[in-house]
């Protein structure tokens, strides 16, 4: 049995930091309110030079690097992202481009915060039917310029950043061994970015309606991630005959620390299993579950043979997880 197996991670976020103090000073917040209900205490934020694809430029490349691969290897490219560079093309093709990746074909993916594991579902796919041998999968985003700055319920809340990884095919039984999509366009005004596109084009108008930042109903789409978080990763672990015991790291999106906790306690899963970097970057969307597995392999989280959960939830709604056997 063909499977695919991540054989290089990779990640990037900007230099600048934004800390909850300097949040405090634009709108009325506290850095003990935004710790306690989010788990936040900072994040980053890209140079006005910086766009989507640059951030990944920077994660792909090293992702790269860890696989002793060169860019012209590659013969597929997805881009996870809601803040592209630009409508079209496809920040995938910017990125090819930056990369050198003459190889590749390329395309974006928006699932929004599951769209990285989306871009594995799909790659996974793709190298099990044989039609890809080498795949790049970025998750990118820039959601600063998104971003509400005046609204203090959302703008405490988001980051920028990339995280990458390549796959190739394997027959060993390491590698991924499930990955599971899920949707529900019903919810989708929980959180949405509404102007910009053919539905409200940019325009005087759309600009004074901020129609051009992030919108959430925080609340409710707290409570349905918990629920969806909390069945999905059990589920998975059960479609892959898993006990709970036996899984080495949690990987999960990074939206709200509260959240995170409530799908280990589920688990039975002590916190010590969970990987957690929201402190630092806040929720980056698709960056974020790339960014947490890169930096978990960088810190030695991870071992072979290891049994490793990824998961998210985001707008759409779309929620998604892998199971990986490292
Ligand atoms: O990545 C996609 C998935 N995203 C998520 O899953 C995020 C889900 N939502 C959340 O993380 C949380 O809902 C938030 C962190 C956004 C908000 O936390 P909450 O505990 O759900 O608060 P809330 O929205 O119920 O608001 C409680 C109170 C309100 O005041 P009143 O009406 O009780 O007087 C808000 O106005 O907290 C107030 N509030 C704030 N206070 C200080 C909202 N934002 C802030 C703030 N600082 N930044």
């Amino acid at each position: 049995m063909i499977r695919a197996r991540i054989i290089g991670t990779g990640s990037y976020v900007p230099d600048r930091v934004l800390t909850n103090r300097e949040i405090e000073k634009k709108v009325d917040t506290s850095d003990s309110w935004i710790v306690e209900r989010t788990g936040i205490k900072e994040r980053r934020i890209a140079a006005d030079t910086q766009a989507a694809s640059d951030l990944a430029y920077e994660a792909a490349l090293s992702a790269l690097k860890k696989a002793r691969l060169k860019a012209k290897d590659l013969d597929l490219i997805i881009v996870a992202t809601v803040t592209g560079d630009m409508p079209f093309p496809s920040t995938a093709c910017l990125l090819q481009a930056k990369l050198g990746a003459k190889n590749a074909a390329a395309f974006d993916l928006g699932a929004a915060c599951s769209g990285f594991i989306y871009g594995l579902h799909v790659a996974s796919g793709m190298i099990r039917s044989g039609m890809h041998q080498r795949v790049l999968v970025v998750g990118a985003e820039v959601l600063s310029r998104f971003t509400d700055w005046q609204d203090r319920s959302t703008c405490i809340l988001f980051g920028d950043g990339a995280g990458a990884v390549i796959l190739e095919p394997t027959r060993e039984k390491h590698g991924i061994w499930s990955t599971h999509i899920y949707s529900d366009g019903n919810l989708a005004d929980l959180i949405m970015l509404p102007g910009g596109g053919s539905h409200a084009a940019c325009s005087r108008e759309t600009i004074l309606k901020k129609l051009h930042h992030i919108k959430m109903k925080g609340n409710e789409t707290f409570r349905v991630a918990v629920r969806t978080l909390e069945e999905l990763a059990e589920d998975t672990l059960a479609k892959n005959d898993l006990d709970p015991a036996k899984l080495s790291l949690l990987i999960p999106h990074q939206a709200n620390l509260r959240i995170i906790q409530a799908t280990a306690k589920r688990l039975g899963l002590p916190m010590d299993k969970v990987f957690l970097n929201i402190q630092k970057y806040g929720n980056t969307s698709a960056a974020s579950v790339p960014i947490a597995l890169d930096e978990a392999v960088a810190e030695d989280r991870i071992k072979g043979g290891d049994y490793v959960l990824l998961e998210a939830f985001g707008g759409g709604l779309t929620w998604a997880s892998a199971l990986i056997r490292w």
